[in-house]
């Protein structure tokens, strides 16, 4: 190669991989719901035992493709997953230490945003079996509902992409 042989075969490598990584790159076996507020939110393709997964399984499901539980943290990103929330599926967020205070498995931290239905929302009635967040629709009533962490649904994932 000439002298500017390699900075130009540089600048092609470089072009091919920044084109070819630019669209959102979703792995195999999960599609995608949307992106906000810096999130891609995924959830696992409908096939066998798609949506049969504890929360334990929903939180290895996540795992096993780079992702994690998705945080929904705002009224933005909750609506980007509850316009597919058509799947009974599972998100972020436990209450087994304190009953009724629900926190992040991710970050630890109490959750500071919620959407419990109008029908879902448990009174605060101390410990129960009810400790795993759901996101569903039922008619019209869409939001989250804590019900039992060893029920089976899809879950949805989310990876920050730090936009
Ligand atoms: C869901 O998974 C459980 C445990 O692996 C299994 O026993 C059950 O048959 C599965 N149900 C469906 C509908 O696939
Ligand atoms: C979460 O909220 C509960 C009840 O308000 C409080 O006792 C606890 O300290 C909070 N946890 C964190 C990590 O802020
Ligand atoms: C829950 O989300 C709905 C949109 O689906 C919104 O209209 C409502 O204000 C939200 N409720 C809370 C408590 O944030
Ligand atoms: C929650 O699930 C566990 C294990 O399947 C079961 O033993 C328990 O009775 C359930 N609790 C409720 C309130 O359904």
């Amino acid at each position: 190669m000439d002298k500017f042989g390699i900075p130009v075969a540089i600048s092609f490598a470089l072009f091919f991989t920044l084109s070819l990584a630019s669209p959102i790159q979703i792995h195999a076996g999960f599609e995608l719901l949307g992106t906000v507020e810096g999130k891609i939110f995924v959830s696992p393709i409908v096939g066998p035992g798609s949506d049969n997964l504890t929360y334990q399984d929903a939180i290895s499901k996540c795992a096993s493709a780079g992702y994690r539980i998705a945080t929904l943290e705002s009224q933005a990103q909750n609506d980007v997953v509850e316009a597919n929330a058509r799947r009974w599926s599972w998100i972020d967020g436990i209450d087994l230490q304190i009953p009724d205070v629900f926190f992040s498995i991710n970050t630890g931290k109490n959750l500071t945003y919620t959407n419990w239905t109008v029908w879902g929302q448990r009174p605060v009635i101390g410990k129960d079996d009810y400790n795993c967040v759901r996101i569903s629709c039922n008619q019209m009533d869409c939001g989250w509902w804590d019900v039992n962490c060893t029920d089976r649904y899809s879950v949805i994932c989310e990876l920050p992409v730090g936009i």
